[in-house]
């Protein structure tokens, strides 16, 4: 292992809270050491009635910290934050969850986190009606929409005798994603990147529109994920959407000329443009000034193109990355090389619709990314989280080049 890791020469902030995996802590703590981390552990009190401080300040070669008072003089919390450059909570219980999510710090490990900026992990490890409680749903979610890499539980013996969902993953792979989040790191930092995300809504009168079903959250996904790996990102997001996430500065639109105009102003600084949105293509000609009268009949409604913002950028491409999106029923991967090469695209996801749950507002894609460069990946299953990493792990190589 060693120098080959990621993890080498890194500081990991370890936090153990309170549950009988703490055991498994020990283990992870002598496997993250192996990689070439320094590992830095802080207990939560209950904790320590599973395993003792000791055990760990003799397998990390650091004091265990468990107490925010611990070192006059400094403040703990906030130099504990600073010195980490990647921090994992194994086990996690639902009522660290609970707090992380909720921001309470009432002790030195969520007081640390809090303060905290590095990547996160989380191994849950609990019985299955607290991990199963919508409580505890809800919070895991919350705490993964901002970014945090929730790893596990798996399915086993439990404590008390019990069998289930609950079970802390393997130290082996919280090492995996600890080592994953390491790497991921920051190397979007200083990057300048558009996302796009949404339908856009092109209006008939003041209460009717043209849209879709676009939900936003692809968009919303790479925006996080951009964010997340230190990216300055501008997030020009369309109506109707579920919640974007926090972090990316906000420009919302209504319609694809909105869309344009924000784009093409964000754009102008930009290394990358990522068009996740689900332009209208047509818009009604006119929008009636005042609402339609049923007595008036069906309108006749003439649709006119709307602006084809990223063919539009293509034509003034310059050193940017563009990133674009295509929804195909058939013949998906040669649809989208089409598209990728007539908009001068660097990279094009190009998605498979019409199947039952991908697409929009699923959280499934069955995608193919086409790259200019002809490193494909072919049609697969994807989270849109994946997608949004690979899509980014590809920023990242081209603009370091
Ligand atoms: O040609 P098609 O509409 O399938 O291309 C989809 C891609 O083009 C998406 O990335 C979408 O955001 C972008 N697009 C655009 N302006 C439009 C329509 C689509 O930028 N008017």
């Amino acid at each position: 292992m060693g120098s080959s890791s990621p993890l080498a020469g890194r500081r990991v902030l370890l936090g153990v809270t309170g549950g009988i995996a703490a055991y498994k802590a020990c283990v992870l703590t002598r496997l993250l050491t192996q990689a070439g981390a320094a590992v830095q552990v802080v207990m939560t009190p209950s904790a320590t009635r599973f395993v003792g401080t000791d055990t760990f300040a003799a397998l990390s070669g650091r004091p265990t910290y468990t107490e925010v008072w611990e070192e006059p003089g400094s403040v703990l919390h906030v130099r504990l934050a600073r010195g980490a450059d990647v921090a994992v909570v194994a086990p996690a219980t639902a009522n660290v969850i609970a707090k992380l999510s909720g921001g309470i710090a009432d002790d030195l490990l969520t007081s640390t986190l809090l303060e905290a900026t590095c990547p996160l992990v989380v191994a849950p490890a609990m019985h299955s009606g607290m991990w199963e409680h919508p409580a505890t749903q809800a919070n895991v979610r919350a705490l993964e929409e901002r970014g945090t890499v929730v790893v596990g539980p798996a399915s086993g013996p439990l404590a008390a005798g019990d069998e289930g969902v609950g079970r802390m993953a393997e130290p082996e792979d919280i090492l995996a994603a600890v080592e994953e989040a390491a790497s991921r790191g920051r190397d979007l930092a200083g990057r300048r990147i558009v996302v796009t995300a949404g339908p856009t809504w092109e209006p008939i009168d003041p209460v009717r529109f043209v849209g879709n079903r676009s939900t936003g959250r692809m968009g919303f996904a790479v925006a996080r994920e951009a964010f997340a790996r230190g990216a300055d990102v501008t997030l020009v997001v369309g109506p109707g959407t579920v919640q974007p996430p926090e972090g990316p500065r906000l420009v919302e639109v209504g319609t694809a000329e909105e869309m344009r105009m924000a784009v093409l102003e964000a754009a102008d600084d930009a290394d990358a443009v990522v068009m996740a949105a689900a332009v209208a293509d047509f818009r009604p000609r006119e929008a009636a000034p005042s609402k339609l009268k049923k007595e008036g009949g069906p309108p006749g409604l003439e649709l006119v193109p709307t602006p084809d913002i990223l063919a539009e950028l293509g034509e003034v491409k310059g050193d940017r990355i563009l990133v674009g999106f295509a929804a195909e029923t058939e013949e998906v991967e040669e649809a989208g090389r089409t598209k990728l090469v007539a908009k001068r695209l660097d990279l094009l996801v190009a998605n498979e619709v019409g199947r039952e749950g991908t697409g929009f507002g699923s959280e499934e894609n069955h995608a193919a990314i086409l790259s200019k460069a002809g490193d494909d990946e072919p049609l697969r299953e994807w989270t849109k989280a994946e997608l949004a990493a690979a899509i980014c792990d590809r920023l990242s190589k081209m603009l370091s080049r």
